[in-house]
């Protein structure tokens, strides 16, 4: 066992905390053709010329889909109590409607029972950004006929697995798919829109909302959605500035946390995006609020870094063609802190603010999961073949410590999962940046726990040893 890290420090969880490690199934699994799973979105975007670092794609990556169990002993011998995953859906019905693929759903199954046999508590992600290509070419998260399709598609995940996978989460950060996916052309299908962008980000909650109607008829333990809330700073107290600040959160965060926890849409959206809500037939439908806002067992939170705004002139000044996160604001970068490799300034102070604001702010909120945390740093093997990651480290150490400070100020935060168990696919950086605990050799498919990796397993054993 090498020499480690200062462990003094280690902030106190109580009895009954889960500490998990977390995954997505493009990001890992490879077999992008095996056992008849069918393209996604992100198979079509990776292959266009500019679209990812380096023109990487999903096909390998971790080449999990067959090294599963070494993925899964990994996780044993790190002692976390529960493994987040997500399932492909074009594994599971190749073009996004019709029959069980059986093949694809018995990876899964595999999976879930390696894990329970290693004593790991199985959560899993229905939907990770892998949209089957086959609902994007009849419109994708614009229509909600993918809604309901994505309803079918739980329905036929939840008999298969519900009966040994308690925690269900139904969307992985829904302003990514939304936002990023359809409105500024970063992500999977790369679309640059302003109504279908608000569109797809109705949907995707008319979607989240059937499916956990499927998941509650299938009688699963747990439900919840995972989102991730932006802690948002303005550059200076300026009118302009500020009313940046308001029309971000709009777009990051009240899009979502409203229906889901306060039964109505954002108060601020005409002033965010007017016109683009106005025009033609509404997307909304009567009794879509009951629907999304059905009751949660758990809330999954996402946290990285904090956003500082700044008021901006529109990228694009034609309201005909602006899209909808063209909302005059831009993300200044600071000089005060250290910066991950993804840019991201490290504060962890404001992962205790925005947990506790998010908790006076929505009264109804159900208990909190933080489904990913993590940070992408310049890993290197030294001679004797370790990764000393120092830097990620202390950034898993100072945010625990400010999740920890949340908890003391009242929030109920049941668990805790690091992103990510392994280095991998990190959508449009491709292969570039590493988040990973375990470093990944993707030319020998070599995996090498990472100091960060020893230092969570002795904080997980702290932590059982104290309580
Ligand atoms: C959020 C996403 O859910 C995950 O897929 C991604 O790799 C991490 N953030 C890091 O960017």
């Amino acid at each position: 066992m090498p020499e480690l890290p200062e462990s003094s420090g280690f902030p106190g969880f109580p009895d009954g905390f889960l500490f998990g490690a977390a995954t997505a199934s493009y990001q890992i699994e490879g077999a992008y053709d095996e056992d008849g799973r069918g393209p996604s979105i992100w198979d079509t975007f990776s292959r266009e010329p500019g679209r990812v670092a380096q023109g990487a794609t999903g096909d390998i990556a971790c080449d999990h889909y067959h090294r599963y169990r070494e993925d899964v002993a990994l996780l044993r011998d790190l002692g976390v109590d529960s493994y987040r995953f997500s399932i492909a859906w074009p594994r599971v019905q190749p073009t996004g409607s019709g029959p069980a693929n059986t093949a694809g759903l018995d990876f899964y199954d595999r999976l879930v029972d390696k894990l329970l046999a290693a004593g790991i508590s199985p959560a899993a992600t229905l939907y990770h950004w892998d949209l089957p290509q086959a609902l994007e070419d009849r419109g994708g998260w614009r229509v909600r006929e993918t809604a309901e399709r994505f309803a079918e598609y739980t329905a036929i995940a939840a008999d298969r697995l519900g009966d040994r996978v308690d925690r269900w989460i139904t969307l992985n950060e829904p302003f990514c798919s939304a936002f990023i996916g359809y409105a500024a052309g970063g992500h999977a299908p790369g679309a640059r829109e302003g109504r279908g962008a608000l569109a797809a980000a109705h949907h995707l909650l008319v979607g989240h909302g059937l499916a956990v109607r499927a998941l509650r008829a299938a009688g699963v333990k747990e439900v919840g959605i995972t989102l991730n809330p932006d802690r948002l700073l303005p550059a200076t107290k300026s009118p302009a500035d500020l009313a940046a600040v308001r029309r971000v959160e709009t777009l990051h965060n009240d899009v979502w946390f409203e229906p889901l926890f306060a039964g109505r849409y954002p108060a601020h959206e005409t002033e965010t995006w007017g016109e683009l809500l106005e025009s033609e037939e509404s997307f909304r439908h009567d009794g879509d609020l009951d629907l999304i806002g059905a009751p949660l067992d758990f809330v999954g939170i996402n946290y990285y870094r904090p956003i500082t705004v700044a008021d901006a002139p529109h990228e694009d000044p034609d309201p005909a063609t602006r899209t909808a996160v063209d909302v005059r604001a831009t993300e200044m970068w600071r000089d005060d802190v250290r910066h991950t490799t993804m840019g991201w300034p490290v504060v962890p102070h404001t992962f205790t603010d925005l947990l506790v604001d998010l908790a006076k702010r929505y009264p109804t909120l159900p208990p909190v999961l933080i489904t990913e945390n993590g940070s992408a740093e310049a890993d290197t093997v030294d001679a004797e073949g370790r990764v000393r990651d120092t830097d990620r480290v202390e950034y898993l150490r100072s945010h625990l410590e400010a999740l920890a400070a949340a908890m003391r100020a009242g929030v109920d935060v049941r668990g805790y999962y690091v992103w990510s168990l392994l280095d991998n696919f990190e959508w449009a950086r491709g292969y570039e940046q590493s988040f990973g605990i375990v470093r990944v050799d993707y030319d020998t498919q070599q995996r090498i726990p990472k100091d960060s990796y020893h230092w969570y397993r002795r904080l997980i054993a702290a932590h059982r040893a104290r309580t």
